[in-house]
């Protein structure tokens, strides 16, 4: 079962993240990581694991680009049913009311097409100490046994 990766960045951040979990998830399987900018709804497949590493914008939005993606997946409304999935945020607690509002809203979008959510949701804070690429192998490494 194939490991896909969708990740939604502005500056780098949460590509650099999602780049770093390939090695870990490849214990599992096969990875392919997407940038939300170009993926289409129809990578995502009930039948494999999917991770969503993204970063906010705005008012507690997502990144222009991948705004699309989701936009284009309420459109069509694809029966997800079944399909297990993985979210780590990215935003910065200086954005009190919209901090990490990204990931509460990809997870509540494929939630709601029947998906399933697995293992925690992280929330990495920009203004915090932690290392964005570490904390996204550790957290990877604590998904990875759920799969
Ligand atoms: C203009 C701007 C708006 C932001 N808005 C939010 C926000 O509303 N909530 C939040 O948690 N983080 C917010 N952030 C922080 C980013 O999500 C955070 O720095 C993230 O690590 C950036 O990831 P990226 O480099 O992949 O784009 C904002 C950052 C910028 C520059």
């Amino acid at each position: 079962m194939p490991v896909h990766i969708f990740y939604g960045s502005s500056t780098g951040t949460a590509e650099g993240a999602a780049n770093s979990m390939v090695e870990v998830f490849e214990k599992h399987g096969p990875v392919e990581v997407h940038d939300m900018m170009d993926a289409e709804i129809e990578a995502l497949d009930p039948a494999d694991f999917h991770v969503f590493v993204c970063a906010t914008y705005g008012e507690g939005e997502l990144p222009s680009g991948a705004e699309y993606f989701f936009q284009t997946l309420d459109d069509a409304k694809p029966d997800l049913t079944g399909l297990r999935f993985a979210v780590f945020g990215l935003g910065d607690t200086i954005y009190e009311d919209t901090f990490n509002q990204a990931g509460k809203l990809i997870s509540k979008h494929i939630k709601d097409l029947g998906g399933i959510r697995v293992g925690e949701r992280a929330e990495h804070d920009n203004s915090g100490e932690e290392d964005p690429d570490e904390t996204a192998v550790e957290w990877a490494a604590e998904i990875l046994p759920l799969i």
